[in-house]
């Protein structure tokens, strides 16, 4: 069985003392952790975190990614560049980004391809708003975000991560229970299996508001493969505690 993947999402959060107080303790919990553990982190904090650098216990993740190679794109940042900075993942369409900053699924996946192209991999946020559940439009959103992604990286689909995340559960505190995550993983799931031999390689992460109690009950679903971690991933324990959950779910 493929190991579950944890990777934290800081957001715009951290400063650098606490980012070296955060890892520090991260790192010095992570022993005997049966997982892969990585963090994202704002981009001005990847020189700072390269005791991170691809190969460590912890993972070193960005946010986002440009879909552009360079040039005149004022703000920014280049896959090659992240690359430069033993960047491993690379979270693209957040619902946070596609509300605020306007991101289209056709953008979502030219960001996907910009990650692939220089090894990164892209950690493909999927997730309806609350309006969209309660219309009963669930499954038809995620597979139009996840669709976009496939239509443009289909020859190595089974390279990406994908994280569900109903917009509803980030960052409120309400959580999808593990049945109704289940359920939208199996649909993901069984969307990636008609595009690759090898959708079971494929790690698709849950989040939403997880954290030390809830992470091992979602852990267990047979298609819940990680977590992409908010609020709690800001907390060496908290985080921790579910980076063990992963472990213990695995046995
Ligand atoms: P949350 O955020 O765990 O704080 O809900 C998750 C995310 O937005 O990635």
């Amino acid at each position: 069985m493929k190991k579950k993947l944890i990777a934290g999402n800081w957001k715009m959060n951290g400063s650098i003392e606490a980012n070296d107080a955060l890892v520090r303790a991260v790192m010095a919990g992570l022993a005997g952790a049966d997982c892969i553990a990585a963090v994202c982190v704002p981009a001005p904090y990847l020189s700072q975190l390269q005791v991170l650098r691809h190969g460590s216990a912890l993972e070193l993740g960005a946010q986002d990614v440009s879909a552009h190679e360079q040039g005149a794109y004022t703000g920014e940042v280049s896959a090659g560049m992240l690359k430069e900075f033993g960047v491993r993942y690379a979270i693209v369409g957040h619902s946070e980004r596609r509300q605020y900053h306007g991101e289209t699924d056709a953008l979502v996946a030219e960001k996907a391809r910009a990650a692939l192209a220089h090894g990164i991999t892209p950690i493909v946020c999927v997730g309806e708003t609350l309006a969209e559940r309660e219309a009963d439009r669930t499954e038809e959103v995620v597979k139009r975000q996840l669709a976009a992604v496939i239509h443009v990286n289909g020859h190595c689909i089974s390279e990406i991560v994908v994280a569900y995340e109903p917009v509803w559960a980030i960052g409120t505190g309400k959580t999808a229970t593990p049945e109704q995550a289940q359920q939208v993983h199996a649909v993901l799931r069984s969307q990636l299996h008609a595009a690759t031999p090898h959708s079971e390689r494929v790690h698709i992460l849950y989040g939403g508001s997880m954290n030390a109690g809830n992470a091992a009950s979602l852990l267990a679903q047979p298609d819940i493969d990680g977590g992409l971690i908010g609020g709690a991933s800001l907390k060496a324990p908290d985080f921790l505690q579910i980076i063990a959950a992963a472990g213990f779910s695995n046995a």
